[in-house]
């Protein structure tokens, strides 16, 4: 898969994209991500991206010039299956949407700024528009680093455990179960016993319990929602 990233800030995400699963998938060649400052699309002398609103209004807005020519370089260059805007007042990221684009090949991903883009970019190039949650960030390259972690651990190959990402809380519509590591006993808190006794079944059926009795309690609403 590859991921360009079109970003006021490209300085941000060299620490994001350095780290754990994200860079070894970069390693691996199984993803390649590229930043583009978007000034450097600015045609002038400022290499400003932003303006006054039309019709008045605090904030400033980001103009629709530097961003056509970024996307329309690298649309010249391959075909991408989205092209994405990382706003606040969208659909919001779940599990069965990082499911989807972690089949895409090539992806673009756009952080706003100020007090978002015009909107015209939003009705003519962007192709999909997602929310992280109910809460305003500073700008979308936080949003933009959940949205490619997210998508990325899913992709074959990235975690070596190859099961484990399957199992995620979210994937079945359930939270996952608890879960321990050695010591069997610390401070005089136990291990639930079942999970020492090696026996799979019944370990199998503890975890599904444990699972529906979460979802129950904390995510009632996850139950009726389709994952696939
Ligand atoms: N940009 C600012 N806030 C955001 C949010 N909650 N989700 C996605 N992009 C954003």
């Amino acid at each position: 898969m590859r991921i360009d990233i079109i970003t006021i800030f490209p300085e941000f995400f060299k620490e994001v994209i350095s780290y754990s699963i994200l860079e070894k998938s970069q390693t691996k060649k199984i993803v390649e991500i590229k930043i583009h400052d978007l000034r450097k699309y600015s045609l002038n002398n400022q290499k400003s991206v932003d303006d006054y609103q039309y019709g008045g209004g605090a904030g400033m807005v980001m103009n629709i010039e530097p961003i056509d020519l970024c996307i329309k370089k690298l649309k010249s260059e391959r075909s991408y299956d989205d092209i994405i805007y990382m706003t606040p007042d969208a659909k919001k990221l779940d599990q069965a949407e990082c499911n989807k684009l972690s089949l895409s090949k090539n992806l673009i991903i756009l952080c706003g700024h100020y007090k978002g883009i015009d909107h015209r970019v939003r009705e003519h190039i962007i192709t999909k528009e997602l929310s992280i949650g109910d809460y305003v960030l500073t700008g979308g390259e936080l949003a933009c680093s959940v949205l490619i972690d997210s998508v990325i651990r899913l992709i074959p190959g990235t975690i070596s455990d190859g099961t484990s990402a399957l199992e995620d809380s979210f994937q079945d519509s359930l939270l996952t179960y608890p879960i321990y590591t050695r010591p069997s006993t610390y401070n005089g808190w136990e291990v639930p016993k079942i999970l020492l006794n090696g026996n799979e079944k019944e370990i199998k059926r503890w975890r599904e319990k444990k699972s529906i009795e979460k979802t129950k309690a904390t995510r009632p609403d996850l139950f009726k929602k389709d994952f696939l």
